[in-house]
C-alpha cells in the first residue's frame, strides 16, 4: 500500500490548531483519509512527538466538537513532529529522512501545507525544489498555499513564477476556504442542477446582484497584519470575488477543474475596471486604537463596490458588494434582484416598500439555505404584500454541511483541484484590485468615513445604492436584516 504522508508548515500555528488538525480528525473519524496516512507538524516550538499530539488534541476537544477518547487513540499515532525552522535547507534533508523512516520506506504520496506567515511562502517552496522532495518518485507530490496569496498583481505575479520553478501547476493547491463552503459549492448545483432559474439568470431578467460578507468579529489581534490588507486585501479579492464568479459564470462542460476556471477566469477578465465613484471605504470607530494600527490609519474595515461585467449576460446589472468587520450580524448572503413585471394591475398593501421585485436569496452562513421573495395577493384585499418560500439546509438534510477545510483537505489528497484557485485566476483578481486597493490608499482630505461597531455599517452605504436608485435588499436570510 502507498503510504500518504501531509506535511503542515506551521504546525504549531492556529489554523492548524482551529482547523487543520480538527478537520484530519473529523474525517479520519469518518473513514475518508487514506489508511496508510501520516500527519507531520514542522514549525520552531520545540515539540516532542507526545507534546504535539496533546497540544492537538486539546486543539480537537475545542474546535472540533466530535471528539471522542477512543477516536483520538486511534489517531494521535499519525501524528509526528519535526521542530525546525522551514526556511533553512538544511532542515530538508532531515525532513526526508524522517518521512522515510515513518513512510516505512516504499512509495508514498506527500501534500505540503503551506499555514505560514507569507514571508515564508518563497523559502519554503525553492527549498522543497532544491531538496527535491518536490520531486514525483515513486508517489505524487502536491502543495497547498494558504490566502493571502501576494498582496498585489505584481507579488503575486513573482510568487506564482517561484512556485512554477519548482512545482507543476496541476501540482499546486492555493486555497480559498469560501470554495469549501457546501452552500458556494450550491450555487453551481443551484443553477446548473436545475432548470427553473437558469433561463432567467441574465440581464434579460434581472435587475442586480448584491454579495454581503458581514461580520461581527473586529480585528482584534491581528491588528499588525490587518492594517496593511484592509478589507479590500482580506475579503473582497479572494472570497467575495468568488462568490461572485459562482453566480456569473458561464455552465461549464463538466464540473472538472478545468472546465470550471476557464469559465471563472472568463468572468473576471470580463470585469470591468472599477471607478472612483463606485466605491466606498470606512472604518469602524477605535479602530485605530487596536495594537498594531497605525493611529492615523486609513485602512478600510468595510467597503462596497460596484462591478460590472460586460458580457452577453450581464450588459448593464451591476453587481453590488459589500463587506465589514464589527457589524451588527455576521451573515454571507447573496440576493439577485429580479426586474419588475412590466405592467402592474395590482395595489400594494399600504405602508409596504414600494415596487415588486422577486429576489432571490442564497444564504450562505450562518443560516444555510435559500429563499425566494414574492408576491401574493392578502386575503380579503385587492392587493398584495411580499411573502417568502424558504429552504434550509438543517430542515432538509440530514447530513451536516461540514467545515469547509475538511472537504478542501481532502480535494487536494484526491487531486480534484476544482475547488482552488487556478495562477491565472489568482492573477486577474489581483489586476481588478489593484487599482481599488490604490483608491483605499489615495492621499486625501476627505474625511474618513466612519461607523459604529454593532451598527449595520455605515449609513453613507446607503447612499451609495441610492444614487443608482436602488437599496440594498432586505434578505430573509437573517432577522432583523438590512
Ligand atoms: C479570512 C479572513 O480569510 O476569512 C478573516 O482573513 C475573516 O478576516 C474570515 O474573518 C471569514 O471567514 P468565514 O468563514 O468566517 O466567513
Amino acid at each position: 500500500m502507498t503510504a500518504t504522508s501531509i506535511v503542515i508548515f506551521g504546525a504549531s500555528g492556529d489554523l492548524t490548531h482551529r482547523k487543520l488538525i480538527p478537520a484530519l480528525y473529523h474525517q479520519f473519524k469518518s473513514k475518508r483519509l487514506p489508511d496508510d496516512l501520516n500527519i507531520i507538524g514542522v514549525s520552531r516550538t520545540k515539540y516532542e512527538h507526545h507534546e504535539f499530539r496533546d497540544s492537538m488534541k486539546e486543539a480537537v476537544k475545542e474546535f472540533n466538537g466530535n471528539f471522542d477518547e477512543d477516536t483520538w487513540e486511534q489517531f494521535a499515532p499519525h501524528l509526528y513532529y519535526l521542530p525546525s525552522d522551514a526556511s533553512k535547507l538544511e532542515v530538508y534533508e532531515v525532513l526526508e529522512k524522517d518521512l522515510k523512516e515513518i513512510e516505512g520506506g516504499g512509495d508514498a504520496n506527500r501534500l505540503y501545507y503551506l499555514s505560514v506567515a507569507p514571508f515564508l511562502y518563497e523559502p519554503i517552496i525553492t527549498n522543497l525544489g532544491e531538496s527535491g522532495l518536490n520531486q514525483e518518485n515513486g508517489g505524487w507530490r502536491r502543495i497547498i498555499i494558504e490566502k493571502p496569496f501576494g498582496t498585489d498583481l505584481a507579488s503575486a505575479q513573482k510568487l506564482n513564477e517561484v512556485v512554477h520553478q519548482n512545482f507543476q501547476e496541476n501540482q499546486v493547491y492555493r486555497i480559498d476556504h469560501y470554495l469549501g463552503k457546501e452552500t458556494a459549492q450550491n450555487i453551481l448545483f443551484f443553477r446548473f442542477a436545475n432548470t427553473i432559474f437558469e433561463p432567467i439568470w441574465n440581464r434579460n431578467y434581472i435587475d442586480n446582484v448584491q454579495i454581503t460578507v458581514a461580520e461581527t468579529v473586529d480585528v482584534g489581534t491581528r491588528g499588525d497584519y490587518y492594517d496593511s490588507a484592509g478589507v479590500l486585501r482580506d475579503m473582497f479579492q479572494n472570497h467575495i470575488l468568488q462568490l461572485l464568479m459562482l453566480v456569473a459564470m458561464e455552465p461549464p462542460t463538466s464540473f472538472d477543474a478545468t472546465a470550471l476556471r476557464n469559465e471563472k477566469v472568463k468572468v473576471l477578465n470580463s470585469i470591468r475596471p472599477v471607478k472612483y465613484s463606485e466605491v466606498l471605504f470606512a472604518q469602524y470607530n477605535d479602530y485605530r486604537k487596536t495594537k498594531g494600527v497605525d493611529p492615523d490609519s486609513r485602512t478600510p474595515t468595510y467597503a462596497a463596490v460596484k462591478l460590472q461585467i460586460d458580457n452577453w449576460r450581464w450588459k448593464g446589472v451591476p453587481f453590488y458588494l459589500r463587506s465589514g468587520k464589527a457589524l451588527k450580524h455576521k451573515v454571507t448572503k447573496i440576493l439577485v434582484e429580479f426586474k419588475s413585471p412590466p405592467h402592474m394591475m395590482f395595489q400594494q398593501a399600504v405602508g409596504s416598500k414600494k415596487g415588486s421585485h422577486n429576489v432571490l436569496s442564497l444564504c450562505i452562513q450562518p443560516d444555510e439555505g435559500i429563499h425566494l421573495q414574492f408576491e401574493a395577493k392578502i386575503p380579503g384585499q385587492q392587493a398584495f404584500r411580499t411573502a417568502q418560500l424558504q429552504f434550509h439546509y438543517a430542515d432538509s438534510f440530514e447530513e451536516p454541511t461540514g467545515d469547509a477545510y475538511e472537504r478542501l483537505l481532502l480535494d487536494a489528497l484526491e487531486g480534484d483541484a476544482s475547488l482552488f484557485t487556478r495562477s491565472d485566476e489568482i492573477e486577474a483578481a489581483w489586476s481588478l484590485f489593484d487599482p481599488i486597493i490604490g483608491y483605499s490608499e489615495r492621499k486625501t482630505d476627505s474625511p474618513r468615513i466612519t461607523y459604529q461597531p454593532g451598527s449595520m455599517g455605515p449609513l453613507d452605504a446607503e447612499e451609495f445604492m441610492e444614487q443608482d436608485g436602488r437599496q440594498w435588499q432586505p434578505s430573509g436570510c437573517i432577522h432583523e436584516d438590512h
